[in-house]
């Protein structure tokens, strides 16, 4: 993992993750709507401190799967989270993005977030395409992929849904933006 770029949009601000942002990201995984929406098992049992725990293995294993991890700050306030995953030989990257805090859902942040992930993915490999992954059920999800530009390709056993979004998509989408 280690980014150690800072990607600025016009509301969020994305940084490096750090250790102490996962005392936050543990709260967040105490919420079922929360777990339920990025296929976590549903843990009725589930306290703080395993959250926590969760949390700290998460982070580790991203650094040792060479992800890119940025927190999503808004106004100095950690909201969530974005990985990426590049695979330089099959030119692929993969992408999950998590606003944690509810309170700050529907406000387009997760959009602004995603957007700036993938205009740093196509700028800085040469892969071909980005997948995203969205379990039954999370329309909120599906909805946003869909406004990104990402298409439905197939569907996992178990229901979760694959989009994908083309470099040449996005590019051209950039740039009408860019125009209009
Ligand atoms: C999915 C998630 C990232 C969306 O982030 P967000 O900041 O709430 O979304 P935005 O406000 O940026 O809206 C983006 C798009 O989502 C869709 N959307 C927003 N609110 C919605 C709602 N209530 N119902 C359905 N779709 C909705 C819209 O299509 C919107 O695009 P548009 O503004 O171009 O129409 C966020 O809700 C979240 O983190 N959920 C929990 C974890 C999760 O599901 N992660 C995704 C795993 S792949």
């Amino acid at each position: 993992m280690a980014v150690k770029k800072v990607l600025r949009g016009t509301t969020v601000m994305l940084r490096p993750m750090v250790e102490q942002d996962l005392t936050t990201r543990a709260h967040w995984l105490l919420d079922s709507e929360i777990r339920q929406s990025l296929g976590l098992p549903d843990r009725p049992s589930y306290t703080y401190q395993t959250a926590l725990a969760d949390s700290h293995r998460w982070l580790s294993d991203r650094k040792s799967s060479g992800d890119l991890l940025w927190a999503i700050d808004v106004d100095g306030k950690l909201i969530g989270d974005v990985t990426a995953h590049i695979t330089d030989f099959e030119r692929k990257g993969e992408m999950v993005i998590s606003i944690g805090d509810k309170a700050m859902w529907g406000k387009g942040y997760g959009k602004e977030a995603c957007s700036l992930v993938l205009d740093e993915m196509f700028r800085e490999s040469e892969i071909y395409y980005v997948d995203t992954y969205v379990v039954l059920g999370n329309n909120r999800s599906f909805s946003l992929a869909l406004s990104l530009g990402f298409t439905p390709v197939g569907t996992q056993t178990g229901g979760t849904r694959v989009l994908r979004l083309i470099r040449k998509a996005w590019m051209a989408r950039r740039k009408a933006e860019l125009a209009s």
